[in-house]
């Protein structure tokens, strides 16, 4: 602080103090030698007065010793260093002692000389004065003066000395006086300021005293906005919310348009019994993730129209506002006809992609004229997102591997896009995914996203080692980048989530009243503990398997009998699929074998529920189950798991969840299992029914607290924040000149 103090305010003063002696010292001086000058001419004036009658007397009555005796007496005085008298032609009448050599009257005999003149000589300056004494008398003469001038020199010499010790001392006294109050109030000032810092008062204006104190408001600002982004920050990193992430959108990418595009589209609408059109949340995981997104974002949705009274329910743009209970975003709905659905959607995306990308081992199968519809609806696709687009670089958040095709066609039409893909299903090993015959088209094309996104690590880690073997580009597997052709493309894991607090929960009792409700709507008696499934219908997800686990259970611990109560709701699902129709035939069988080998009374181990679930009810299942059972075979991520954490606000259940699921990464807490291995669920399940309220509550409050700061605004605003630095990466001018203004 003391230099600074010292640099900035002394150092200043100090040198503004030099300029004013350096430039008014001779001024001083000069005034000064004018004053004693002017005074020492009044002195000779004075002394000749006095001097004028004695004198003529004496000169003219030519008594020379007496003149000499008078002038001798006369030239005692020490500042009076000679007279002389001369006649005007020259001539010396008198000269006393110490005359300086250099002063005579031949000199003085030019009568045009000044009255008074100033002589340097070697011991110092003098002036002469002249007086001339009637020159029309017989005898004139005239008077020469010298009075000694050393004394100005040296009166000149204290003078400057004293002017620049006053200075010196001057600028010292003020030196110290600035030190002192600067140290004194700075002292004060941080000591507002460290109590503003400990008791957060930057946004309180009871505190606006302080204000008119200088620079304080100003640093107090800056704190405030500080602190301010802090909070925010920390709300990003700890409690991730739809405002947070509106500020992402608003902060980060500048308000900019958002897309999303998937093929599920988030409200499906059909006809009822009375032929009026209904709306229906569907059964998916990729859909419970984005919809809370697009509530807090707007933007729009392009999806596809699947339902039966889609058509009746849009605008003549094939628009419709959304959520029909409180439209916040725009749904715009794409047709297909039944062959395009048949081959794109039935076809390449659910027998030959899903089975391609999940090791359930069920075949895939791969046929030119689904490959040919893939590629004619994702064009379609691309069409509507260039209609739907408003501006030049729209954010587009393409979903699952309905699009693969999507990132290429749309960076053809809006070059200047953010475009991200996020793969919502596992990416199987390079060996896998080389029997896709279409694999060098699907690679190139997703390889135009800006951002590639897969929940986990090690589904990246598959992408890049596909990549790596089949397409030819530059893959920097540091910082999980493919450059092709000039474009960088990010490869990332974003694990998904779900939104919390979800809002289900508000509209559901408490436990015990929901427990009650479903035992008595499904005739489980309050002795037997339930086990819940909460299901697509798909082959991926164990359904069999966790039968299988059952039966072993039961098999083994013939004293569970009785005592456990499985409840599945199997969510049909694709069911013109064949694969689908026989997974459903062979799970009614199952459960017709199962039961029917341990039924006693009225107690049934399997509680089959072939329907899709309204939110509500599955929210208030998971609140009345004992454990659920999350034994996918593969799974991307799996949000059921996730589902059942957050419908335990009592931190009771417990979730019994497969390896195989992404969600096991997040969840180590979970009883993990091998889904494969029946024994090893069936032990899970007494595991789970063993367990004691502790490590349930344990268990479940570390899960909770996972879920809650991995909520699904986390997983959104994590890959817009990562679009909002590829945009402004792009936007620096050495990136648009080296890859030719997003010509990619
Ligand atoms: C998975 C996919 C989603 C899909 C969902 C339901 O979760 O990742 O993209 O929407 O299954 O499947 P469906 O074929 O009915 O849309």
């Amino acid at each position: 602080m003391f230099r600074s103090v010292m640099l900035r305010f002394v150092l200043p003063v100090a040198l503004a103090s030099c300029v004013v002696a350096y430039f008014g010292l001779p001024y001083i001086q000069r005034l000064l030698a004018e004053w004693f000058r002017s005074d020492v001419e009044l002195r000779a004036q004075l002394v000749m007065h006095s001097m004028e009658e004695p004198i003529t007397d004496l000169v003219e009555n030519g008594s020379e010793a007496k003149l000499r005796a008078y002038l001798a007496k006369i030239t005692t005085d020490e500042r009076l260093l000679a007279i002389l008298v001369c006649r005007p032609d020259g001539k010396t009448i008198f000269k006393s002692e110490r005359t300086p050599p250099s002063i005579s009257c031949e000199e003085e005999g030019n009568t045009d000389l000044a009255r008074s003149l100033i002589m340097q000589l070697h011991s110092g300056s003098v002036q002469v004065s002249r007086f001339d004494f009637d020159s029309a008398a017989p005898k004139p003469f005239r008077v020469l003066m010298v009075h000694d001038l050393s004394f100005v020199d040296r009166r000149q010499r204290t003078a400057r000395d004293f002017v620049l010790v006053f200075v010196g001392i001057s600028i010292l006294l003020l030196a110290l006086l600035i030190v002192m109050v600067a140290w004194l109030q700075l002292r004060r000032w941080a000591r507002v300021l460290i109590g503003d810092i400990r008791g957060k008062r930057f946004f309180d204006n009871a505190h606006s005293s302080r204000e008119s104190l200088p620079i304080l408001s100003q640093v107090r600002e800056v704190l405030a906005e500080a602190e301010e982004r802090q909070r925010l920050e920390i709300d990003f990193r700890e409690n991730w919310t739809p405002q947070a992430l509106q500020q992402v959108v608003s902060d980060y990418l500048n308000s900019a348009q958002v897309i999303i595009v998937s093929n599920r589209e988030p409200y499906i609408h059909n006809f009822d019994a009375q032929h009026q059109p209904v709306w229906q949340l569907p059964a998916s995981g990729m859909v419970t993730a984005l919809e809370p997104i697009m509530r807090a974002c707007s933007g729009v949705w392009v999806a596809h129209g699947a339902g039966g009274a889609d058509r009746q329910t849009v605008d003549r743009y094939d628009h419709i506002r959304v959520p029909p209970d409180d439209p916040t975003y725009t749904l715009r709905r794409v047709w297909l006809s039944p062959e395009q659905e048949q081959g794109y959607y039935y076809g390449f995306s659910n027998e030959g992609l899903w089975p391609l990308c999940h090791l359930a081992y069920v075949r895939p199968a791969f046929r030119a004229s689904d490959w040919r519809a893939y590629e004619e609806v994702n064009a379609k696709f691309a069409d509507v997102v260039a209609q739907e687009s408003g501006t030049a670089s729209p954010v587009i958040l393409i979903q699952d591997f309905h699009f693969a095709l999507l990132p290429q066609l749309i960076r053809k039409k809006i070059p200047k896009a953010t475009i991200a893909l996020f793969w919502h299903i596992p990416w199987p090993n390079a060996e896998t995914f080389g029997v896709c015959p279409w694999k060098r088209e699907v690679l190139m094309h997703m390889l135009s996203a800006d951002i590639l996104g897969f929940h986990t690590r090690y589904h990246c880690q598959n992408f890049l080692d596909t990549v790596d073997r089949f397409i030819e580009c530059q893959i920097d597997r540091e910082h999980m980048s493919v450059t092709l052709q000039g474009h960088v493309c990010r490869v990332a894991p974003y694990p998904i989530s779900i939104e919390w607090p979800p809002r289900w929960l508000a509209q559901l009792p408490d436990i015990p009243a929901c427990r009650a409700a479903v035992r008595e709507r499904h005739g489980i008696g309050a002795e037997v503990m339930i086990g819940l499934g909460v299901e697509r219908w798909d082959f991926t997800k164990g359904i069999i398997e966790r039968f299988h686990a059952l039966e072993v259970l039961l098999d083994n611990d013939a004293g569970q009998r009785g005592r456990i109560c499985l409840l599945q709701i199997a969510a049909p699902s694709r069911g013109q699929l064949p694969a689908y129709q026989a997974l459903q035939q062979h799970t009614y069988s199952e459960v017709e074998r199962i039961n029917g080998k341990f039924a006693q009374g009225g107690w049934r181990p399997i509680v089959l529920i072939d329907e899709q679930q309204e939110p509500l009810r599955v929210y208030e299942l998971y609140r009345a189950a004992d454990f659920c059972l999350v034994n996918s075979l593969h799974d991307g991520m799996n949000l059921v798991a996730k589902e059942f954490v957050a419908a335990r606000d009592d931190e009771d259940g417990v979730l019994i969840l497969s390896t195989f699921a992404g969600a096991s990464r997040e969840l180590p807490e979970a009883v993990l299992i091998n889904p494969f291995d029946v024994n090893e669920t069936a032990n899970a399940m007494q595991i789970a029914m063993r367990m004691d309220r502790d490590e349930r509550r344990s268990r479940m409050h570390l899960m909770r607290r996972t879920v809650k700061e991995n909520n699904v605004y986390r997983w959104a605003g994590r890959m817009l924040m990562d679009a909002a630095r590829i945009r402004q990466r792009q936007s620096l001018p050495s990136m648009v000149s080296r890859f030719g203004a997003f010509d990619r």
